[in-house]
């Protein structure tokens, strides 16, 4: 088992097959009640123990109306101060059942478990929680820790193609802005041919990465914004998508994000055409998206410019100077930010 602590105040266990005595890494006996929130799709029977509340998948229901139906359940069930919730899923089950337990009673602790790549790498570490709100993505929310991580490995078999690739978004990412040599690694075979071994090992490089950037800046005043590669635009596409009949998953639309944002980093004279060609294939390899139908062109601006990372009007983005380096706080022209939206459009 492979353990990164975060914050210095709880643990990420990573292993294979673990979440069936996680009583052994968690001390239950201080809790009145556990109950487990998960989707349809998750095989909640490990923990046939506990109390459940199933609720429909997708990011289409990561909202408000979601958030309500928890706080009612948890009612019905009579959960206290002293309860506790293991949120058991991918990075929508994280975040809302998360932001349900940290409002509820202000506030019940939470475990993540997560069940997809993408939520080990990313979402269950970092504490940021939440839902959609306005067309908006994670516009509503909070930031608050949980009390641990149980990433079993074991738990992702069940992934389809697109789930399971769709986590090496994010992983890419991390070699892309903080580490040129996990980079290469995490992008030498197709993330299906990696063993159980090797996947327990990148979670865990994931982790550290991920926690080093947010440690020093855990409410997003500067240095975390580094992890927000890819993100500016990927974020406007993805909700976007969400009315779609084809809605793109969150590590798709930052592959896309992270194409066009390469390329403007590359417009703009930060890296290399080598570096890009370098990305832009790494994720193509992943059997992620690089490319991407715009229907409605102002639209995505709009997005784009409303992004709830910007100030005071303007939007700075996250871009590379090479693999393994970014940079915060940069102003993009409009004709830049034009020519990558064609890019990812051709
Ligand atoms: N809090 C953060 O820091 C952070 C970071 C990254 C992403 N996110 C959020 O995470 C969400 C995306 O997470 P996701 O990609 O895991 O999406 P998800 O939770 O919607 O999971 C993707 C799909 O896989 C299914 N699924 C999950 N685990 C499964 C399993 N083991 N077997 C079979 N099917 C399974 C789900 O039901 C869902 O249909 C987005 O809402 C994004 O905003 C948050
Ligand atoms: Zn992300």
């Amino acid at each position: 088992m492979e353990i990164v602590n975060i914050l210095n105040n709880y643990k990420v266990f990573i292993g294979d097959g673990i979440l069936k005595d996680f009583d052994r890494l968690i001390d239950l006996n201080m809790y009145s009640k556990v109950v487990i929130i998960a989707d349809k799709n998750i095989p909640a029977d490990i923990l046939n123990q506990y109390e459940k509340i199933i609720i429909s998948p997708g990011e289409q229901n990561k909202n408000i109306e979601t958030i309500q139906l928890i706080w009612n359940k948890l009612l019905e069930l009579k959960c206290d101060r002293k309860s506790l919730v293991i949120n058991l899923g991918g990075g929508v089950i994280g975040d809302m059942g998360g932001f349900a337990a940290a409002t509820f009673m202000r506030g019940l602790d939470f475990l993540q478990v997560p069940t997809t790549i993408l939520s080990a790498v990313d979402a269950s570490v970092g504490g940021k929680l939440g839902v959609n709100f306005a067309g908006v993505k994670n516009l509503v929310g909070t930031f608050s820790q949980p009390i641990g991580v149980i990433c079993d490995v074991s738990l992702f078999k069940t992934l389809p193609g697109r789930e399971f690739n769709e986590g090496f978004g994010e992983i890419i990412k991390h070699g892309v802005i903080a580490d040129s040599e996990y980079f290469d690694f995490v992008t030498s075979k197709n993330p299906r041919d990696f063993t159980d071994k090797e996947l327990m090992r990148i979670i865990k490089r994931s982790c550290e990465i991920k926690k080093e950037i947010i440690e020093d800046d855990i409410t997003e005043k500067g240095k975390r914004k580094l992890i927000n590669f890819g993100h500016t635009i990927g974020h406007a596409l993805e909700s976007l998508s969400l009315s779609e009949e084809n809605s793109l998953l969150h590590g798709e639309a930052v592959s896309i994000g992270m194409a066009a944002e390469g390329k403007i980093s590359l417009d703009m004279g930060k890296i290399l055409n080598e570096d890009f060609q370098r990305l832009i294939k790494a994720l193509d390899k992943a059997g992620l998206p690089v490319k991407y139908k715009i229907s409605n062109r102002e639209k995505v601006l709009g997005k784009i410019k409303s992004d709830k990372k910007s100030e005071k009007g303007i939007v700075y983005f996250t871009l590379i100077s090479e693999i393994g380096k970014a940079e915060i706080g940069q102003k993009v022209p409009d004709e830049t930010l034009e020519k990558a939206l064609d890019f990812i459009n051709s």
